[in-house]
């Protein structure tokens, strides 16, 4: 009996001490965050261990464990609404939403790319299927929703290439006009990694000869956006924060390019890009957030910028430093023809700062720009929006976001 007590005593106290990590007291709902951390974490370790085991690669046993969480989620939209089909664009499966009440009119369009680290999630699970029915819906527009192969089985430029070639299609005059959409009203938007895959994809369209088939608008939201300064303001701020410490951030951009990931450790030290790493220099004065970001969030951070490094890193990952897998990295007349743009950034993020400079960089370059900055949100905040992991502030986001895109698309 005193046995089991000191038994269960111990088991709460490795559970609180697992959950319990200290948040900026700015956070909305803070322990339902600290559960889903750790029940992430938890996943993510489990999946660690099972890969050292021999068992599969982490990020594919992440994937399915994530899956299959999404089929006990039985809460889905009133999909009678909205008319959902899966079909291939270019070779590439997409997932199109079409609100099913009828319009004369044509409607307006949205190119969406999900989240996960190019490695997680799919147009298919709840969370975005959720998001698109949602979108469909409140702006009465057709939402193509892209299926890109993910990693470990497939690395960039595979996923660029799969937004693109799905884009493009779409934006054919005679498949918008077999979806009813006007060509002057169509959108790029995608969350976290799907933010960097509409952002390098709408630089790259918008670079076309064809003056038809470009974007009205490009919404961003908590966009990867540059993997050459782990050290900004909130990558040091937010170093341990849920759900996306900077570790992982920095292993997810090492797999995307099928990296080894050795090199971690450097990364997080900016030994890739030091003073003495020739490449580096060209593009150094496109992330300096001493003069792109507001000293009111660079606060007292200092820059990390090693005088010798590691060169051997950007010889064995060039693309690293590659517009398309990073596109805040792009010259000025490439920004010069970017489309309207939306950046929602969250406080509690290492990512702020990328969406933060991209947002500065386009409107230096000219471009029409909405900074939507939430202040006591959280990275991936904007799908949370269902049982069992459903945050107020997520809808809110969710909202701002939709709100954005129904005024301006
Ligand atoms: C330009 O537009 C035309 C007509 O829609 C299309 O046939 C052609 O493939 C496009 N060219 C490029 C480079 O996208
Ligand atoms: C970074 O580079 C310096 C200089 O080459 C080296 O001394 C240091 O160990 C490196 N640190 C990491 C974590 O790679």
């Amino acid at each position: 009996m005193k046995s089991a007590v000191v038994l269960l005593a111990g088991l709460f106290a490795f559970t609180a001490y697992y959950v319990y990590l200290p948040l900026p007291s700015t956070v909305s709902e803070p322990w339902r965050l600290m559960l889903l951390d750790a029940s992430f974490r938890a996943a993510q370790q489990s999946c660690n261990l099972a890969h050292y085991l021999g068992l599969g690669h982490h990020l594919r046993i992440l994937n399915f464990i994530i899956g299959t969480f999404d089929k006990l989620n039985l809460q889905y939209v009133e999909q009678e609404q909205v008319k959902i089909t899966d079909t291939q664009f270019d070779g590439v499966e997409v997932r199109v939403y079409e609100p099913a009440k009828a319009e004369e009119n044509l409607r307006r369009g949205v190119v969406y790319i999900h989240g996960g680290g190019w490695a997680l999630s799919s147009t298919r699970g709840s969370f975005y299927n959720n998001l698109c029915s949602v979108m469909a819906k409140s702006l009465d527009a057709v939402v193509v929703s892209i299926e890109y192969r993910l990693v470990p089985d497939f690395h960039f430029p595979v996923q660029f290439n799969d937004v693109l070639h799905a884009a493009r299609h779409f934006m054919q005059p005679e498949i918008l006009a077999q979806y009813s959409v006007d060509p002057g009203r169509v959108a790029i938007s995608g969350d976290s990694a799907g933010g960097n895959l509409a952002a390098a994809v709408c630089q790259e369209m918008s670079q076309d000869q064809n003056e038809t088939g470009r974007f009205k608008l490009q919404a961003l939201v908590y966009p990867v956006l540059q993997a050459f300064d782990f050290n900004t303001p909130s990558y040091q701020q937010n170093e341990f924060t849920p759900v996306l410490p900077r570790f992982v951030m920095v292993k997810f951009w090492i797999d995307y390019f099928n990296g080894n990931r050795e090199f971690a450790h450097s990364l997080v030290v900016n030994n890739h890009t030091s003073l003495d790493v020739g490449q580096a220099s060209s593009f150094r004065d496109r992330v300096d957030w001493t003069s792109l970001i507001t000293p009111r969030l660079r606060k007292t951070y200092r820059p990390v910028t090693p005088t010798t490094g590691r060169v051997e890193i950007l010889q064995a990952i060039p693309s690293l430093l590659n517009v398309r897998a990073a596109p805040l990295l792009a010259e000025k007349q490439v920004l010069r023809l970017q489309p309207k743009t939306y950046i929602l950034t969250c406080e509690i993020d290492v990512l702020r700062d990328d969406g933060i400079m991209y947002a500065k960089r386009l409107e230096d370059a000219g471009v029409e720009i909405t900074l939507d900055h939430i202040e006591d949100c959280f990275h991936g905040c904007m799908i949370f929006t269902i049982w069992p992991t459903h945050f107020s502030a997520g809808i809110r986001t969710r909202d701002r976001y939709i709100k954005w895109l129904h005024e301006n698309l």
